[in-house]
């Protein structure tokens, strides 16, 4: 016997069979009508792209560490992208000139990360991304937060249920530089230790902290900052707090993102947290996750954040940007966990399928011929194969609930008429072929399926 090979996908991959693609598309189309809403236009970007620009403005780690590469040739390193945001400022600086400002962009592409596959984490995964970019106002920052928003309470969640905890890096750069000395230099040092710690205990962070900053002062100051909860908190827990902190951009871009998510009414859903910096270098002012406040799904089901320089690596404009990804699988199994995709999703629907059932072989092109020129009126059907055997097919059209069977027989065929069955009443009548199609809409408007 030959060699049979594993049926299962490789490590990380995950097969989508009809009933699961059915709940991902339904999915989708409810973030592809929040997009429309709020004029986002979609867009694609390549698979693969030049290694150089995701190892210069992502993260270290994901390149080095999380990535799947591409030897095209020896010495020329292809990536499979690990997440969307430098070719979204690739393509737009490519056409900057031509495009209107703000720009608002959607894009549902599949991902790639070299991770240990868990619960919300895969190697290859789909990553819904909204971003606005040239808008400078912390506007933008509040219509990212409104996007999520309508996006989690359009499926039925609430905001017991999940949270978008915010920061900023500014303010984080603002504590770092004017309360505790740190040097502009060692900044990205500071948000590495802080997106690290939240897979650390508390003495794994701070051995951790101890052995990046030798300073006790500095150690300390930031387990402070990771510690309180709000910005009364913070001037608290540090003495004399200069005045230079309360006018520096990340106090005031920080208050005044708080006056903006009180003012429309959306504190409920938003929290500020110091802990969130975010893992990819890019990010310069507010940074946000979105998580389930429950215990069952731990990690992120989406990340985003301001990114001021992303597109000097393509040109010298300056176009500052807002985004976040979401993903798919973490945004499925958090519905999952709260009851919120109905069961229908995962069945397909019959419905409106025509189910076409013949006494003989003898019938077949006039069966086919019946269903070609129903598909011509956008009426989907199916065509049974098995010609002879017609209870077997009247029992399997049963079985799929179809609401429609037209039967197939020798005088049919000669008489150019149809014998259509309601299967809801079991009634049957003979039509001419020419009066089908009204006939078949007719049953359908009466006894087709009201619900969407
Ligand atoms: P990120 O935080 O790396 O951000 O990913 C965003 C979301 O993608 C995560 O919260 C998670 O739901 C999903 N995700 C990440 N890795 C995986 C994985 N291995 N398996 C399944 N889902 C995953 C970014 O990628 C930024 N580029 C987002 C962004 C857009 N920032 C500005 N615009």
């Amino acid at each position: 016997m030959s060699k049979k090979f594993s049926k299962e996908p490789l490590r990380g991959m995950k097969d989508f069979y009809p009933s699961d693609l059915r709940k991902v598309r339904w999915i989708e189309e409810l973030i592809g009508d929040i997009a429309n809403l709020y004029d986002y236009e979609e867009f694609e970007s390549p698979l693969m792209e030049s290694i150089d620009i995701f190892a210069a403005k992502s993260s270290e780690e994901l390149v080095n560490e999380q990535s799947f590469i591409v030897e095209k040739k020896k010495g020329t390193r292809l990536i499979l992208r690990p997440e969307l945001t430098p070719s979204l400022a690739r393509m737009v600086a490519r056409k900057s000139q031509e495009l209107k400002r703000p720009i608002r962009w959607y894009s549902n592409p599949v991902c790639f990360r070299y991770e240990r596959p868990q619960r919300g984490r895969m190697r290859s995964f789909q990553q819904v991304n909204f971003d606005i970019l040239d808008e400078t106002s912390l506007y933008a920052e509040l219509e990212m937060f409104q996007i999520l928003i309508d996006i989690l309470t359009s499926f039925g969640a609430t905001s017991k249920q999940f949270q978008i905890y915010y920061n900023n890096r500014r303010l984080v750069d603002a504590v770092c530089k004017i309360m505790l000395g740190i040097p502009e230099k060692d900044l990205s040092k500071v948000y590495k230790v802080i997106d690290k710690s939240e897979k650390m205990n508390e003495q794994e962070f701070k051995d951790f902290l101890k052995e990046s900053f030798k300073d006790a002062r500095i150690c300390d100051g930031i387990v402070k900052l990771k510690g309180v909860n709000n910005l009364d908190e913070l001037v608290q827990c540090f003495e004399n707090v200069p005045q230079e902190f309360y006018e520096s951009i990340g106090y005031k871009e920080i208050t005044e993102l708080e006056n903006l998510i009180r003012d429309n009414e959306i504190v409920s859903y938003c929290s500020l947290n110091f802990s969130v910096v975010r893992g990819l270098d890019y990010y310069t002012g507010t940074v946000f996750e979105l998580f389930d406040t429950g215990s069952k799904n731990i990690r992120s089901i989406c990340g985003g954040g301001r990114y001021d320089d992303l597109l000097s690596l393509f040109s010298n404009e300056k176009i500052t940007g807002v985004g976040f990804g979401m993903g798919v699988l973490m945004l499925s199994l958090f519905l999952e966990t709260y009851g919120l995709i109905p069961d229908y999703i995962g069945e397909k629907d019959y419905t409106d399928t025509i189910y076409i059932a013949s006494i003989n072989e003898k019938v077949s092109s006039y069966a086919i011929k019946i269903s070609k020129l129903l598909r011509e009126e956008d009426l989907p059907c199916i065509v049974d194969y098995r010609f002879n055997n017609l209870k077997n097919q009247l029992s399997k059209a049963g079985d799929i609930g179809v609401l429609i069977t037209l039967i197939l027989g020798p005088k049919e065929m000669e008489l150019n008429k149809v014998t259509v069955k309601n299967m809801k009443t079991e009634e049957q009548k003979i039509v001419n072929l020419e009066d089908l199609v009204d006939e078949i809409f007719e049953i359908i408007d009466y006894f087709g399926d009201t619900e969407e």
